[in-house]
């Protein structure tokens, strides 16, 4: 009996019931623990590592596990499945339905601040509203929204942030036409020196040592609960955070910050990490989609009469944004978004315990053909008509808890895009074939790509 419509249907609520949820056998938990969980984690959650995403590109596991949630959804087409595991109580969301309810009732029932997220993010941000329950976490989210101008396309910082992008993006090419080449570590190397500058002004710009202080933690972040908070590297970062916001530069995220109204327990040095964060992923959407363009002629030839016929200073480039929104639809870069039960929840199917984790394996939903039009290949228009309306395409979640950066993100990205090739062609040296004509791979391993440049023909 399908319970939910793909526009999410169902309505849980907090009355229990006597049926219960389908649970997956042993066998079928290890296939989806081996086979699914086990990749993502060893690719790492919360920054990746290279070694792991080129294996897994080689061993196309991404794709397979995508197969695997496939199998097993086939043998519990109904309602969110409970897994069989000793320690924790956990739930898949299978259904698209019900992936969209799921996003719509968070932060509660459905809180984003699950067991293992809280492990893995104390590292670093122990008070990030991500994390957070309650009246502290209202408290936070209106804040990042406030200085991220979640609500706007155009982030009122817009003029200072566009042109800095220019320039470290001008820069590197000017680096890349002197070596004949762009490999992943030059890009990052400037895409980090964009996002110091857009979050905390220019004279960070080559402030590395925050930079490396972050990846450090991040790195133990991988482990989560496996791994001690090293406490006293944590204080110091989150003390430099706080002296960066005490002494904000005009124009920078942080000024925003340091400007805006707070409430009680906002702990405003305990967002900024998240930020520093989450503009890794950006790069890599960057990087992905550029690389898709450079082997996507037609892609690429609609790109450039977008950005030459732009009049908007490189504010709105709806079908460059689309190609970012549709790298990582390809590859998101937040394959599992979880979420762990505030309370008990009943389901058409049955209930849902309090303290439950909720996994939505995004993949499963973003390369469906039979669902959606070219599932594997490279289609932004889809982002521009409504022809996936009501399907879980959610490479920044969804609902109220939806990335609050993500306007932000496109901006820059799709600026970021556009100096690049209006003005410079690019050639895929070295790495993995993307041909418009064949399926996309399940992964992309941008670590191992190298871009050939030359100024535009
Ligand atoms: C491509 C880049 C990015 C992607 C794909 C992305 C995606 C996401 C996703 C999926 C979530 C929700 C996680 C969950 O439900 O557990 C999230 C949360 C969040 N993101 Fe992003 N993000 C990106 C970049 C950014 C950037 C650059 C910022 C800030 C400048 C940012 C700020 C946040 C914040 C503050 C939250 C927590 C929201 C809350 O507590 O309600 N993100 N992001």
């Amino acid at each position: 009996m399908p319970t939910t419509a793909p526009t999410g249907t169902t309505t849980p609520t907090t009355t229990p019931a006597t049926t219960g949820l389908p649970t997956a056998t042993a066998l079928d938990t290890a296939r989806l623990l081996l086979g699914v969980l086990l990749p993502t984690v060893v690719k790492g959650p919360i920054i990746r590592r290279p070694w792991a995403v080129g294996l897994t590109a080689r061993l196309d596991l991404d794709t397979k596990a995508v197969a695997i949630v496939r199998k097993v959804h086939a043998r519990y087409p109904e309602g969110p499945l409970m897994l069989r595991l000793p320690i924790r109580k956990q739930a898949m969301v299978l259904d698209p339905g019900d992936v969209n309810t799921v996003l719509a009732q968070s932060p509660e029932p459905f809180s984003p601040a699950s067991s293992e997220k809280k492990a893995a993010l104390s590292h670093f941000q122990p008070s990030n509203s991500l994390i957070s329950r309650g009246p502290v976490r209202t408290v936070r989210r209106a804040l990042q929204e406030q200085v991220l101008d979640t609500d706007h396309p155009v982030h009122h910082l817009a003029d200072t942030f566009v042109p800095v992008v220019e320039q470290e993006m001008q820069g590197l090419l000017t680096e890349a036409l002197r070596t004949g080449s762009l490999p992943w570590a030059a890009f990052q190397d400037a895409w980090y020196r964009v996002v110091r500058r857009v979050v905390f002004g220019d004279h960070a710009r080559d402030d590395k040592e925050l930079t490396a202080m972050i990846i450090r933690l991040r790195k133990d972040g991988n482990w989560s609960f496996l791994k001690p908070v090293r406490k006293d590297t944590r204080r110091r970062f989150l003390q430099r955070i706080g002296d960066e916001l005490a002494h904000a530069e005009p124009g920078s995220l942080a000024a925003v910050m340091a400007a805006a109204p707070k409430g009680e327990g906002a702990a405003p040095a305990e967002q900024v990490p998240q930020w520093l964060f989450a503009f890794d992923p950006a790069g890599m959407a960057v990087f992905r989609a550029l690389t898709v363009l450079a082997t996507h002629p037609e892609a690429m030839a609609t790109a450039r009469r977008e950005i030459d016929g732009d009049t908007s200073g490189r504010r709105v480039l709806p079908y460059l944004r689309a190609s970012i929104l549709e790298a990582l639809r390809l590859w998101p870069t937040t394959p599992m978004i979880l979420r762990q039960t505030t309370r008990p929840v009943e389901w058409p199917e049955g209930v849902m315990p309090a303290d439950c984790g909720v996994l939505v394996y995004a993949p499963y939903f973003h390369r469906d053909e039979r669902s959606l039009r070219s599932a594997h290949n490279f289609s932004p228009e889809r982002w521009l008509t409504d022809e996936d309306d009501g399907w879980p395409l959610v490479p920044f979640s969804d609902g109220p808890v939806v990335c609050p950066g993500k306007q932000l993100v496109l901006l820059l990205t799709s600026a970021a895009l556009a100096s690049l090739v209006s003005g410079h062609d690019f050639g895929v040296e070295q790495g993995q074939t993307l041909d418009p004509d064949r399926p996309l791979p399940g992964t992309m391993d941008n670590y191992s790509v190298r871009l050939g440049v030359s100024p535009r023909a």
